[in-house]
């Protein structure tokens, strides 16, 4: 036993059944399976909104929760994770350069899981530069299902030290300098902002809000916060958007090598449709 084990300094009380009704809720609505482990992070993303809402405790806030519905929204934004950043997992980018000569008529590329904003900008730039233009006729469909990162995503405005390791020429080509009181923002240029489109789209839900025919999906580090068998239903949906020769990216612990009647590897954690098994 740990010298705190059996304390607890904590402003409301959270029994394990709290937990539990927390987790059984966020898995209906957005897929996240949380572990045992997550007890201690849900509690301190909630309290906020306990305290905020000037609730008793956490009875109080699952009941909230079950009388008002616009609350959900809330309760998601609280417990994603929405960790991210430009340009992660670079050889991403440069299979994406290759593809997109490879595939001069690829029209839109969706960013499934696009979180704040620096994967869909990450990509937007790499479609700028291979076609050394920012007008290009490919749309960027980033979605997440979190509102609040996708309206900082929006305003395309960031840290300075999140584009510490870019190349210099991309930092004056793709961002503008805060000045005043933006001093140490950065502000992405307008012509990229209009190369991508933001949707709010849950992966869970049934309808995808999407018309256009897909050829690529980056879909990374969203899936492992889903069970296997949501993310082979997942998969499956948006394998069937792309065309034969579509690509699907995933993130670097998310491996669907043994899932060869939806898709074959086409190396490094991308794939390649798999329709001949139609
Ligand atoms: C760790 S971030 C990954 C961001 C980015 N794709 C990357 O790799 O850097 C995971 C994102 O998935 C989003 N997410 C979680 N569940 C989702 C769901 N059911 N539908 C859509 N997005 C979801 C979260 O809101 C979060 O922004």
């Amino acid at each position: 036993m740990t010298s705190s084990e059996g304390w607890d300094n904590r402003e409301f009380s959270f029994a394990k059944a709290d937990f539990d009704s927390v987790r059984t809720l966020l898995y209906q609505l957005t897929g996240i399976r949380l572990a045992d482990s997550k007890d201690s992070m849900v509690y301190s993303r909630l309290a906020r909104r306990v305290r905020s809402l000037k609730l008793q405790g956490f009875s109080q806030y699952l009941h909230h929760l079950n009388t008002h519905p616009c609350e959900e929204e809330h309760f998601i934004n609280a417990l994603t994770t929405n960790l991210t950043s430009f340009f992660r997992e670079p050889h991403h980018f440069d299979i994406l350069k290759k593809y997109l000569i490879a595939h001069p008529k690829t029209r839109t590329i969706w960013c499934a899981a696009s979180s704040t904003g620096e994967e869909p900008y990450s990509i937007a730039m790499v479609v700028a530069e291979t076609f050394a233009m920012f007008d290009v006729p490919i749309k960027i469909i980033a979605s997440d299902v979190d509102s609040q990162v996708l309206q900082k995503a929006k305003a395309g405005i960031y840290s300075i030290d999140r584009i510490n390791s870019l190349a210099e020429e991309r930092k004056k080509q793709f961002f503008f300098k805060g000045k005043g009181a933006f001093t140490g923002m950065v502000k992405v240029v307008p012509e990229l902002q209009k190369m991508v489109e933001f949707r709010q789209i849950n992966l869970l839900k049934s309808e995808w809000s999407l018309r256009e025919p897909i050829d690529i999906i980056f879909c990374r580090n969203v899936m492992i916060y889903f069970d296997r068998s949501t993310q082979l239903k997942v998969l499956e949906r948006m394998v069937k958007l792309l065309p034969a020769d579509g690509l699907y990216v995933a993130g670097h612990s998310e491996t669907f090598n043994n899932a060869t009647h939806l898709v074959r590897s086409a190396g490094n954690t991308t794939y390649y449709p798999n329709h001949s098994v139609r």
